[in-house]
């Protein structure tokens, strides 16, 4: 299936909603950690195919400002995974020249996560590879917000003139700032909604939607959704 990727016709930036770790976990009668667990398995092999494949930009929702509402032992849980992710794959993406960044309200993460993903961002940031950017602690709601406070003060202290906010200017206030709109949205587990994940961002972004619950979610269906994108006409609104 590798052979079959367009690789003049490549997703630029593809997001993915990791969903479904949950009910994997319940189908088999295992605790929802345990599925979380698989689901880093699943992260670890779809980072490596995108890197091989040769991807610009893999963006991965990994924890949005609505999972605090769930029971704080899974929050904790949710919360640890980063470090030890970072604890395990970090000598491999440096390896591999990716540069990991983050995005979200990241003074809300526990301090060793926080410590951890730091660690990260600095060991990779003179990298030249694929970015590796992770949604923590992410609400697109509260980016857009967020931005439009920044946007705020800068014209009152006089650094913006109003009639300079273009979408361009604008899109640059986001966390995800220089980057490119995602081309493609990957969402396994069979729910068809974008959850608050890149709300300005996504507004031509090719959606993907498929059953398979995240942690059973292999290299052929992320092949799969790479090689439907390719097939598809974009016409951003055009003719
Ligand atoms: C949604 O499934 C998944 C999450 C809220 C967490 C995703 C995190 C990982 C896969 C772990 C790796 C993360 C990092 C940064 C290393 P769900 O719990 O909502 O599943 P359900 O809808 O079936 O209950």
């Amino acid at each position: 299936m590798f052979e079959l990727v367009h690789k003049n016709k490549l997703p630029e930036h593809v997001a993915i909603i990791m969903d479904g770790n949950g009910r994997w976990a319940r189908e088999q009668g295992l605790p929802r950690m345990t599925g979380h667990k698989a689901g880093m398995d699943t992260l670890i092999d779809i980072v490596g195919c995108a890197n091989e494949l040769g991807l610009k930009i893999v963006t991965f929702y990994a924890f949005s400002t609505e999972n605090w509402k769930r029971p704080l032992q899974e929050v904790s849980f949710l919360m640890q995974l980063p470090e030890e992710y970072l604890q395990k794959e970090l000598h491999r993406l440096i390896e591999k020249n990716i540069v990991i960044t983050v995005m979200g309200d990241l003074e809300g993460l526990p301090g060793n996560t926080s410590v951890a993903v730091k660690k990260a961002l600095q060991a990779t940031r003179n990298n030249k590879g694929m970015i590796l950017n992770f949604a923590l602690n992410y609400g697109g709601r509260s980016e857009i917000l967020n931005a439009v406070k920044r946007v705020s003060r800068d014209v009152s202290d006089g650094v913006l003139d109003e009639e300079h906010i273009t979408e361009e200017v604008f899109s640059s206030y986001l966390y995800t700032g220089g980057f490119p709109d995602p081309d493609l949205l990957i969402r396994p587990s069979g729910e068809l909604r974008i959850s608050n994940f890149l709300l300005w961002q996504m507004a031509y972004t090719e959606l993907w939607f498929n059953s398979i619950l995240w942690p059973d979610f292999k290299r052929e269906h992320f092949l799969e959704a790479i090689l439907d994108y390719q097939n598809r006409e974009r016409r951003f609104g055009g003719i």
